[in-house]
């Protein structure tokens, strides 16, 4: 069997490590992964060579390479970013920009069309009040697109960049036959939680930092109000739904960005089910203004019908399904605590 070649950049992240082991277990795939740090345990052992450094300046080391799947995770997330906002930008779009022309070129040279999956966010969107949020329900891929954040407007802008070097890089006559050109697929995610891994500079990180801390027995104080809702995915739908989009022809797809969704619930009821499932841990509420600000921008919830439609996509897990068949199991076998489910 040919083997597919794979780039996964931030590796290390938690997509990153979550994709290497369903690309692992699923088989024949080569893959090639890439971070500023070195590879977790987690994944060692799982690829076929690491390439440590500023993806910025690794990027290079690549135009050696030929990869059928490029997935590019590497990110500053939305809080770090907010703070460190050249930093970020410097990650973020550089750094996709960089990788994009990598895969434009050899798409072209070689006559084959290399895949670009790109993780883009619901922090694309910018709900202008929290009237507007409530009323907007779930947004469709086209609309309240004024992100409000470094992160949002970076993954925004790689949308549009990944866009363009798949469509109209090179500039050719409208009827003339264009070139193989790459093959630029986003998702637009909403909060991811895994029960392995925890995120690190994100906004919606108070929903996977709460339950974490209550399957340990520490008490939470929540960085957003009790009402902040936006939408959820457990980290094996996020595969799933990076995988399927991998996989799906090319002319089923009537866009290049898709939204997909889970189920969309507030901070409270995080803290309810956090409170029925491990007794004794106490989870309080102490909003930071600037992360509010974040979250409150940020849709109660996406249309995903888009991505139904096209390639058949459904979540396998709802609220209910992704606490007692995916989270709590998980997370008391992690950390050994029976709870009170
Ligand atoms: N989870 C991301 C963040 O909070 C949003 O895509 O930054």
């Amino acid at each position: 069997m040919t083997m597919k070649r794979a780039l996964i950049t931030g590796a290390c992240g938690e997509i990153g490590q979550a994709l290497a082991q369903e690309l692992a277990k699923k088989g024949g795939y080569r893959v090639v992964t890439s971070d500023i740090a070195p590879l977790p345990d987690s994944i060692k052992g799982l690829t076929a060579e690491h390439v440590q450094g500023d993806l910025v300046y690794k990027v290079k080391v690549f135009y050696d390479y030929d990869f059928d799947v490029i997935f590019h995770l590497a990110a500053s997330l939305s809080s770090k970013a907010e703070i460190a906002t050249e930093e970020a930008h410097r990650i973020n779009v550089e750094g996709t920009m960089q990788l994009l022309m990598l895969a434009a070129y050899r798409s072209e040279k070689y006559g084959k069309p290399v895949k670009f999956l790109f993780p883009s966010s619901i922090a694309a969107y910018g709900m202008p009040t929290l009237d507007a949020k409530k009323s907007a329900g779930a947004v469709k891929e086209e609309d309240w697109v004024s992100p409000h954040t470094m992160y949002g407007c970076n993954k925004l802008y790689c949308e549009k960049l990944g866009i363009y070097y798949g469509k109209y890089f090179g500039q050719k006559h409208l009827d003339e036959k264009p070139p193989v050109m790459l093959d630029f697929r986003a998702l637009r995610f909403p909060g991811l939680i895994s029960a392995f891994t925890l995120p690190s500079g994100g906004t919606s990180d108070y929903g996977p930092e709460m339950l974490h801390a209550a399957a340990q027995g520490k008490n939470y104080a929540c960085f957003v109000r009790p009402d902040t809702k936006i939408s959820f995915m457990a980290m094996p739908d996020a595969i799933k739904s990076l995988m399927t989009l991998m996989d799906a022809p090319c002319e089923k797809l009537t866009a290049n960005v898709y939204n997909v969704a889970a189920f969309a619930i507030t901070a409270e009821d995080f803290r309810q089910r956090a409170l029925k499932a491990f007794a004794n841990v106490k989870v309080t509420f102490e909003p930071n203004p600037r992360r509010q600000g974040i979250v409150d921008s940020w849709p109660e919830d996406v249309d995903d019908s888009r991505a139904r439609k096209d390639w058949n996509w459904k979540p396998d897990y709802d609220v209910d399904r992704f606490f007692e068949e995916y989270f709590l199991p998980e997370i008391r076998r992690r950390y050994g605590r029976q709870g009170r489910g």
